[in-house]
């Protein structure tokens, strides 16, 4: 007896070490063999409950059969116990029906499932419910994506995956970069075809000029021309010069190269018509001319005034970068504006310009205003993420898609040596700012004494 005890003992120790090795050295198969199939059962199994604690649940009048307990009639009074008879019967009874579940599919960072809402339930009720179901399932976060009609999907996400993002800057196609990671795993994309214009908010030491960092590390080698635009004396960008095709570190600097800009969108609109093309990327490819990538610190510093000679210099800069946003997305110049805040507040011309940029990313921020102004019009849990953002996770932003979808990401920490080395090791694709616009002015770029 003893032995078998000792054998099924041994089996079991066994059977747990084998189990924690798996994990340790096989994450990703034992969470598909193991963890998965074991999370599922406890979802499934445990619904109803943590739907009835969360208020998902409705009441519905059902016709059952019950086993009833019926005393006989009579028996009593022949002096003996109570005589009771069980009886079927059909009544109507008041049953607790939870929303019905689809299939549990996994993630690589816990699993998505499709919920049917009951009549008259809107996914507004599952955002709500989202915080107390994440706590019931033990599991980082729960959020509501996909919603079609009487179908909500629910996310659920095990750890948070943005506490440690260490992925490389890949270089994928040209004007894409993945400056980080998602809130779901996958990698976080900026594609510039696609979305053509960014507005990146926070406050001070949120993370900015690091994304700007990883976006110059991911855009330095494709053929590209940057230009930058550093109000702060030149200190965020000069180190990227080697890289820089322009960079403007005054007001007029910045002044006179969105005069060369825009002469150059006017140049790329009549070869367009010329051509019957619609936008450059419809133009035969001999023909293409090179994209440009306008990154702005600080702009707030743009549209400051010290006093009121300035007030003609704002307001034509104000025109000039509009003007710039505008008919830039057609042909191939691209704004990224990093800033605390931009809004009405700086001046007239600031929310046209911010309509203009549809890509946004908002760190933390020190307003609730900020955030909304950053992320518009959004689900109302967009902002509360934001506004939640803490202090000790510079880097951590709210995304807004222009589907109205939003994420949480974080860039990859690219510290200014990094982009300095990766700007220095492609100064030979930096096209020259005379060729790119045909402008004859000089002394933007600094000297590259380091360019290969
Ligand atoms: N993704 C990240 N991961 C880890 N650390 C980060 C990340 N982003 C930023 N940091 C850290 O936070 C610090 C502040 O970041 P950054 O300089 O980008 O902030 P900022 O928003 O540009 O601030 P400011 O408005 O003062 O220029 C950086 O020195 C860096 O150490
Ligand atoms: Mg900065």
């Amino acid at each position: 007896m003893s032995d078998t005890l000792t054998l099924a003992l041994g089996a079991l120790a066994a059977g747990a070490v084998g189990l924690w090795a798996w994990r340790r050295w096989y994450p990703v198969s034992f969470w598909y063999g193991v963890g998965f199939p074991a999370r599922a059962a406890l979802v499934y199994l445990t619904w109803r409950h943590v739907a009835a604690g969360c208020g998902l649940t409705r009441h519905r009048r059902r016709w059952r059969w019950t086993l009833d307990a019926v005393p006989v009639v009579g028996s009593a009074a022949r002096g003996a116990a109570t005589v009771v008879e069980h009886k079927r019967r059909v009544r109507r009874v008041d049953v607790e029906r939870a929303p019905r579940l689809g299939v549990l599919r996994p993630t690589a960072l816990g699993w998505r499932l499709r919920v049917r809402l009951h009549d008259g339930q809107v996914p507004a009720d599952y955002e709500r419910a989202a915080e107390g179901i994440a706590h019931a399932w033990r599991v980082h976060s729960v959020r509501v994506v996909d919603v079609r009609p009487g179908v909500v999907t629910l996310w659920a996400t095990m750890r948070d995956p943005l506490t440690d993002v260490t992925v490389a800057c890949e270089t994928g196609e040209l004007l894409t970069v993945r400056p980080g990671k998602l809130d779901n795993g996958a990698d976080w994309v900026i594609d510039l075809r696609v979305v053509p214009h960014w507005l990146i908010a926070g406050a001070t030491q949120s993370g900015k000029s690091n994304l700007a960092n990883a976006v110059i590390k991911g855009l330095a080698p494709q053929p590209v021309a940057l230009v930058g635009f550093d109000l702060k004396g030149g200190v965020e960008f000069t180190p990227y010069a080697p890289r820089l095709s322009a960079l403007a570190t005054t007001r007029a600097e910045c002044v006179a190269l969105l005069g060369d800009l825009v002469a150059e969108l006017e140049a790329r609109m009549a070869v367009c018509r010329e051509h019957g093309a619609r936008n450059v990327w419809t133009l035969p490819e001999c023909l293409r001319p090179v994209p440009v990538v306008l990154l702005v610190d600080e702009v707030a510093e743009l549209f400051l005034m010290a006093d009121k000679s300035e007030k003609d210099q704002v307001a034509k800069t104000a025109t000039a970068l509009l003007r710039v946003a505008q008919l830039g997305r057609a042909f191939g110049v691209h704004l990224i504006v990093c800033g605390q805040r931009i809004g009405s507040d700086l001046g007239p011309g600031v929310t046209a310009l911010r309509a203009q940029l549809s890509g946004r990313v908002c760190h933390r921020v020190n307003d609730p205003e900020t955030a909304s102004m950053t992320l518009g019009d959004l689900d109302p849990a967009a902002l509360d993420a934001a506004r939640a953002i803490p202090a000790e996770t510079p880097g951590v932003c709210v995304l807004a898609g222009q589907d109205g979808s939003w994420h949480r990401a974080r860039s990859v920490f690219v510290s200014e040596a990094e982009a300095e080395q990766a700007a220095r090791d492609h100064a030979y694709l930096t096209p020259v700012w005379s060729e790119v616009t045909g402008s004859t002015v000089a002394v933007l770029r600094p000297d590259m004494p380091d360019a290969a």
